[in-house]
């Protein structure tokens, strides 16, 4: 047997065994290798029945999603290995078991179907995650689902992506049996027993019995339909996986499978699939610092403290008490903390509304947060995460009096969204422990965290935070210490550019529409009446001093503030609210026309076009200087900052692969035009210069220094 795959025997059973860690992908050689296997097994008289298992942490994880890239920029043939392999189990003479621990997911739940039978601990997971890689199950898993669980269940699955416990999957018909104990133990015990029956092994291709009922099916799916087109807007694999499933009820076997591989082909070869796999692999690749190993030391954070229980901190604080971790919560004054815990039970709340808690788990988080007005309190915490407001003067106030009472080896991290970490460090005698810790709001929800390293933060205090991030369930990137890190940076331009095309005549409710249907999460004047109008005119009065005088500056943001339009808090900005509706308003559209007027700035027809490449390309110009800068360590970082912490579409890429996907010589080129046409603002970064003209990519950009 090859390396990849092992093969024993037990009792007259064959144990076929995958050892290719960390999990089990279905990387060349392993199909080959079970197929050797199963060949073993048949033609040994003395072999009744046959187990597949997974060896280490998990079964079969799924294809090895690295070899997708390869097939698609043609460096290799597709292969049919997978699917004949797939034949070869179900049509085998002796029953095959497949024995599920950890997840049997994409390829690994097609295999484990293929197979007769399916046992699983019960806290292992099964699932076809395919179209969170922007394709669909490809190896017979959308005919051979239905069959086992019915067309509704299996759509859903397929189409959302997402895994089932082994318990519901029994439940659903997937798994035939849980079992108890030693899971090698317990399949061969089902092997011996199934080996005895008299009937031939059960193909699942076979089944016909449980697809559902026909009407019953079809609102399913309509339900299904509904949902995904919100939850996967401008998607087009969960579509095309529903339509795959709902073929298995009307279409011969034979003939589904071979529609399901052109589905499968045209949604791999899609922009989506390589941005959605670009995702994929960019988060694991955003935890890879250079510098940080697994044998750097790390310090234990048993309990946190957070400074301020406002938006952020109170976000801040249910973080860390979702991940179990106690935090003692600091605010100036009793009705202050007392107005924060409310904001923090009125959340849970809502979730306990929609059934995702019960109170019962609501008081068991509340008991981990212990309120105090008091520094004292926070002598024995391992971080302290700062929130209070914005201000360089106050940040070092607090820092300067937290690192009075905070142990000598406790963490001090500041929550800030522009300000420099190393004054801040410079308030403490620890500027070796200080670190930035910038969450998105509401930071309870949104995946990322940006990780800011001053110049003294220790590398001790950087891999601490990265498993932190983990620990929080959120993506912790590291970035570098310059105004507004790699986020706000690069969503100055972005907003900016939002505003110059009001001006030049565009609509509020056009620049919005145009953006969200490029997949943003929202639009971008929309973002600002959810962030506030006054909290960006705070920043602009802090950078006010770095703009050359004369230069254009966006003019109806700071009318809206002085108007009191603040947003959504004040139910009046961009937009007028009703609740959080947004409603175009007039009185706006025609304040930016009479600024514009005044301020003479020539009005055009504003394209659809205009509007993505003026914004989108303001994000990557400034994203390429951020590149060149050192302050992402990869263009990669800076795509998975926007997917997680500023809603721009996973099937993009994120700008910086959207950039190279368009051709960096074509942005180039526009920006220049832009740079003509409107000046300053549109000075090329050199680095996106370089590339274009030498037919790069930021993908492929590795700064010297790392
Ligand atoms: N192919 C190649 N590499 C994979 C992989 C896969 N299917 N799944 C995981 N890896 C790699 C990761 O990139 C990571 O590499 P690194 O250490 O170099 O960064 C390593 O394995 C460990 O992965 P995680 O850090 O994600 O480990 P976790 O324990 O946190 O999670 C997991 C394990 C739940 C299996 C998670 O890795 C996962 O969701 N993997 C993807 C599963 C998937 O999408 N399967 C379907 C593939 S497509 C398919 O099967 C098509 C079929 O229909 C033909
Ligand atoms: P906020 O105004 O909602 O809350 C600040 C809280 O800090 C108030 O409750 C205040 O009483 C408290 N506070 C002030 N001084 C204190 C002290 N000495 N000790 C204890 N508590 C004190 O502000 P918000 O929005 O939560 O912002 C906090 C920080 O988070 C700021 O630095 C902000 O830039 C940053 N941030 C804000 C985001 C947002 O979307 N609101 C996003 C990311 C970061």
């Amino acid at each position: 047997m090859s390396e990849l795959v092992s093969y024993e025997t037990r009792d007259g059973v064959a144990v076929i065994t995958i050892n290719n860690p960390p999990v089990n992908a279905l990387s060349p050689g392993v199909p080959e290798g079970i197929g050797d296997g199963v060949q073993q097994a048949v033609s040994d008289d003395t072999i009744k029945s046959i187990v597949l298992i997974g060896g280490g942490r998990t079964f079969i994880a799924g294809a090895d999603i690295k070899e997708f890239g390869k097939v698609t920029s043609g460096e290799k043939k597709p292969s049919d290995v997978f699917h004949l392999l797939l034949f070869q189990l179900e049509d085998c003479p002796k029953p095959i078991v497949a024995a599920i621990h950890g997840t049997a997911l994409g390829g690994g739940l097609e295999t484990a179907m293929a197979c007769h039978y399916r046992v699983a601990v019960e806290n292992s997971h099964v699932g076809q995650p395919e179209v969170k890689l922007g394709i669909i199950p490809g190896a017979m898993g959308t005919q051979r689902l239905p069959r086992l669980c019915g067309i509704s269940k299996a759509a859903e699955m397929c189409a959302k992506g997402d895994m089932v416990t082994a318990r519901d999957a029994c439940d659903f018909g997937i798994v035939d049996k849980i079992v108890e104990g030693d899971l090698l133990e317990g399949a061969v015990a089902f092997a011996s027993e199934v080996a005895t029956s008299d009937t031939p092994p059960r193909k699942t291709r076979e089944i016909s019995d449980r697809f559902g009922q026909p009407q019953a099916n079809q609102a399913a799916v309509e339900k299904l339909k509904a949902g995904i087109a919100k939850r996967a807007r401008g998607q087009i694999a969960p579509l095309k996986a529903i339509e795959a499933v709902e073929m298995a009820a009307t279409t011969p076997f034979m003939d589904a499978i071979k529609k399901e591989a052109d589905i499968f082909k045209e949604c791999l070869y899609s922009d989506q699939s390589k941005g959605l796999i670009h995702i994929f692999f960019g988060e694991r690749t955003v935890s890879k610092i250079p510098g940080i190993s697994k044998e750097t030391p790390r310090r234990a954070i048993e309990k946190a403290a957070v400074v301020g229980a406002g938006t952020m901190g109170g976000g801040i604080t249910m973080s860390y008490i979702n991940a179990g971790i106690p935090v003692c919560l600091k605010e100036v004054n009793q009705e202050q903390l007392d107005k924060g815990l409310e904001r923090i039970r009125q959340n849970y709340a809502a979730s306990v509304k929609r059934g995702r808690m019960t109170e019962d788990d609501v008081e068991q988080r509340m008991a981990l947060i212990t309120p105090t007005v008091d520094y004292a309190s926070l002598a024995d915490v391992d971080i302290v995460v700062e929130a209070v407001f914005e201000g360089m003067e106050l940040k070092k106030k607090v820092f300067s009096e937290i690192d009075a009472v905070a142990k000598p080896d406790a963490i001090l991290a500041s929550n800030t969204s522009t300000l420099n970490i190393d004054e801040i460090a410079s308030a403490t005698k620890r500027p070796e422990s200080v670190i930035g810790h910038h969450f998105f709001s509401p930071a309870n929800v949104m995946k990322l965290l940006e990780i800011v390293r001053g110049k003294a933060s220790s590398d001790e205090v950087i891999a601490t935070s990265m498993d932190l991030a983990k620990r929080l369930r959120k993506v912790g990137v590291l970035v570098g210490n310059c105004f507004g890190f790699v986020g706000n940076r690069m969503f100055g331009p972005y907003l900016r550019e939002a505003q110059f095309v009001l001006e030049e005549g565009a609509r509020v409710e056009q620049v919005d529409q145009v953006m969200y249907d490029f997949g943003m999460a929202m639009g971008p004047l929309a973002v600002s009446d959810l962030a506030g109008i006054d909290v960006g005119w705070r920043i602009r009065q802090e950078i006010k001093h770095l703009i050359p005088e004369g230069m254009r500056t966006p003019l109806v943001a700071d009318k809206l503030y002085e108007m009191d339009r603040y947003g959504q808090k004040t139910g009046a900005g961009w937009y007028k609210y009703e609740g959080r509706d947004a409603i175009p308003d007039s009185t706006v559209q025609e304040l930016i026309e009479t600024t514009a007027r005044e301020a003479g700035i020539e009005k055009h027809d504003v394209s659809d076009q205009e509007i993505i490449e003026r914004t989108v390309y303001a994000l990557v110009n400034e994203g390429a200087r951020i590149l060149e800068e050192g302050m992402a360590l990869r263009s990669v970082d800076i795509d998975i900052v926007y997917v997680y912490g500023y809603g721009f579409p996973a099937w993009r890429g994120g700008p910086m692969m959207y950039a190279d996907s368009v051709g960096l010589d074509k942005v180039y080129e526009r920006v220049r035009h832009f740079h003509e046409t409107q000046g300053f603002w549109w000075e090329p970064a050199p680095l996106l210069k370089e590339l274009a003209e030498s037919g790069g990519t930021f993908g492929q950009f590795v700064q010297s220094a790392n």
